[in-house]
């Protein structure tokens, strides 16, 4: 008896070291365009959506049809979404391309809004998805997930008119102030925060 626990107890540390060993050997390769087996996927797959489920589910959803929540919504999700979540009309983006996991096509989906407003704030680990939470208040957070709601129903030009009559985020509007204009005879402008989409005709 005391043996075979003290063999459980040498496996045990075995298993530990040379866990240890390979963490630090380098040997995983981390790359984004180096994919995970099958069997990892599914695992963390699984591990993400109960994870959100179970933090979303006591969340209170207010009304989301207010046609100036869903405006707001949609200003926002053009500054600071669709490099990553594409629209209507807008077919790939720079960004995403080489994005591991591969950012969802939220107009190809109808996400539950209390789901969406919890990784929308939060975001997700070690994906890409940020946690808008920590720049932005709820009341925002929320219209983002009123437009959710509302761009599975878009066409690219629908899409476009609502984009542009929607008011712009006031977060990224003080972050181009505070990057001033460009100056002219300096070779340094960049279109860093024009979002790298390309309109598909
Ligand atoms: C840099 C890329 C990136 C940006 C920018 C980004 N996301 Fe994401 N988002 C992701 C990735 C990647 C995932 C999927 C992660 C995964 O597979 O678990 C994701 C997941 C989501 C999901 C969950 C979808 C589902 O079906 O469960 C929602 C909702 C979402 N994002 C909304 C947004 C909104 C709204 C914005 C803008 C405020 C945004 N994201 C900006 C990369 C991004």
């Amino acid at each position: 008896m005391k043996k075979t626990l003290r063999n459980a107890v040498l496996i045990v540390v075995a298993l530990l070291v040379a866990g240890a060993a390979f963490v630090y050997s380098g040997l995983y390769n981390i790359a984004a365009d180096e994919h995970h087996w099958r069997i990892t996927t599914v695992l963390m797959e699984m591990l993400r959506t109960r994870s959100i489920e179970r933090r979303a589910q006591d969340i209170q959803v207010p009304p989301l049809d207010d046609p100036k929540l869903k405006l707001k919504g949609a200003g926002q999700y053009a500054e600071m979404c669709v490099m990553c979540h594409l629209a209507p009309g807008i077919k790939d983006s720079a960004t995403r391309e080489g994005l591991y996991p591969q950012p969802p096509v939220l107009s190809e989906r109808m996400i539950d809004p209390r789901a969406a407003f919890w990784v929308i704030k939060h975001g997700i680990k070690m994906t890409g998805m940020p946690a808008w939470g920590a720049s932005h208040d709820d009341e925002t957070l929320w219209s983002l997930v009123a437009f959710l709601q509302e761009l599975p129903r878009l066409n690219g030009e629908q899409y476009q008119e609502i984009v542009r009559q929607a008011p712009r985020d006031e977060e990224m509007s003080n972050m181009r102030d505070l990057q001033g204009e460009p100056q002219q005879d300096h070779g340094t402008r960049t279109h860093s925060h024009s979002p790298h989409t390309s309109p598909h005709k």
